[in-house]
């Protein structure tokens, strides 16, 4: 059967986050199924240049990952389709990212909102006990916001801040690299393998050179 994660994109600044996280998930054969909020669509065309339209949906999302999608498994539900799939408990997935996840996002999946697609299938993957990846991008943040995501995390979400390390490429790493490092703590919190950085091997940079 089927299982895949399902993976929502809400409107928060961050899009290369899901655009690593779909590509490292499609290259480990993972199925996935897509939900981009319509807020979404305002920061993936202010960040990437491209559109996300519903109708085109696998044009757009082939030209934002910069892969040919023939052989990936992907269904897109559109945000508004509040009877699709993954809107359903028993609709067989293995859980869901939220990436990122807006403050607006993380406020409606703490207190059971489901405004949309993308935060029902959220309350749902937390209700029947699945894995839930949340990952905020606002900073700097008020009281509400933390308790908001102590409330994704009392209900069994993973709270994980875009917050990347670089103790793994350095200084000088790229941008690349620490979206990299972000997705590959989502992969990590997923139990996807992944080698989307160089894990700590106990020795410093400077005691390895
Ligand atoms: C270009 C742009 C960037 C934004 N960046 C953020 C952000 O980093 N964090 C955040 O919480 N909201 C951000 N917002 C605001 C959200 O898009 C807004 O709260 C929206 O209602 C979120 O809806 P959604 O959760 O349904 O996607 C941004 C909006 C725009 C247009």
């Amino acid at each position: 059967m089927r299982r895949p994660w399902v993976i929502g994109v809400s409107g928060a600044s961050g899009t290369p986050y899901p655009a690593a996280v779909l590509n490292a998930l499609l290259d480990a054969g993972e199925a996935v199924d897509l939900v981009v909020s319509r807020a979404a669509r305002l920061t993936i065309l202010d960040e990437t240049g491209r559109p996300f339209r519903d109708a085109h949906w696998k044009d757009d999302l082939g030209a934002w990952l910069g892969r040919d999608l023939v052989d990936a498994d992907v269904t897109y539900w559109p945000a508004g389709d509040l009877a699709a799939g993954p809107s359903s408990g028993s609709y067989p997935v293995k859980g869901m990212v939220v990436v990122p996840a807006s403050t607006a996002a993380c406020a409606g999946i703490a207190i059971g909102l489901s405004k949309d697609l993308l935060q029902r299938a959220a309350e749902v993957n937390l209700k029947e006990r699945r894995p839930v990846v949340v990952v905020p991008r606002e900073t700097p943040v008020t009281r509400s916001h933390l308790e908001h995501l102590i409330a994704l995390h009392d209900a069994g979400a993973v709270v994980l801040p875009a917050s990347p390390g670089f103790y793994g490429a350095g200084a000088s790493a790229t941008a690349a690299q620490l979206v990299d490092f972000v997705a590959g703590k989502i992969l990590d919190a997923l139990g996807v393998p992944h080698t989307l950085f160089r894990r700590w091997s106990g020795e410093l940079n400077a005691e390895r050179s």
